[in-house]
């Protein structure tokens, strides 16, 4: 057994995401070990998460900063000194500046609400109801410094259902996030999944449509 991917999670909110990684990790499954979990929220119900699987917190408000390139520059400071392998975004809520991504390139992940390219940005459960489509999903992606935008590691998708509301299709959505955000960490430590010039590879090749759909995975 290899040693275990060091990761740092970024989080501003809930953490149900950062929660299905530690639930992999504790059962086995995902051979990760999470140095630091940080929040730009000092109210973020996912720091309780953390501390109950004993992990060591911080948090870096970005109200205390007077800019977006001072914000950043101190939550870079504030990731390095925890020298992970990996960055995961799991519902970090904050738009990053272009040297922030670049200094993390092809080693930090997000995951988005929505069928990428489709719904890049805010409130994507509604948006997808009030345009009346019949399916919708998430996506796990490497981040660049275009928003919403970066090369897809995994995709599942779900139903619009005739009588949901945004919490409901939340609900649904966040169910196939928590299996395809510690998925694709998985691949990453396993060395299945790489990033190199922009492009994902799976295997050594790059990656093809249906490698990036969950459920026509192998
Ligand atoms: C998740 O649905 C994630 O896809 C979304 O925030 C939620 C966080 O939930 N991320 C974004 O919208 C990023 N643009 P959680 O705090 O329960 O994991």
């Amino acid at each position: 057994m290899t040693a275990p991917i060091k990761l740092v999670v970024l989080i501003s909110g809930n953490g149900s995401n950062l929660q299905a990684i530690i639930d992999e990790i504790e059962c086995g499954r995902l051979n990760a070990h999470i140095a630091c979990v940080i929040s730009n929220r000092a109210d973020a119900a996912g720091l309780q998460r953390a501390a109950k699987a004993n992990i060591k917190t911080k948090v870096v408000d970005h109200q205390l900063f007077e800019s977006r390139e001072d914000f950043d520059q101190a939550l870079m400071q504030s990731i390095d000194q925890e020298k992970p392998e990996l960055v995961v975004l799991a519902g970090f809520m904050r738009i990053l500046s272009d040297p922030f991504v670049e200094h993390y390139l092809g080693r930090m992940i997000n995951i988005h609400p929505s069928l990428l390219p489709n719904y890049q940005g805010l409130n994507t459960h509604q948006r997808v109801l009030d345009a009346g489509e019949s399916e919708h999903g998430a996506t796990v992606h490497y981040v660049i410094p275009e928003l919403d935008s970066g090369p897809v590691i995994l995709q599942a998708r779900v139903p619009v259902l005739a009588d949901d509301d945004a919490l409901t299709l939340a609900d649904r959505v966040h169910q196939v996030e928590h299996k395809i955000f510690p998925e694709s960490i998985r691949r990453i430590a396993a060395g299945e999944v790489t990033f190199s010039h922009g492009v994902v590879y799976y295997n050594q090749q790059p990656i093809s449509y249906a490698q990036q759909q969950f459920n026509m995975l192998p």
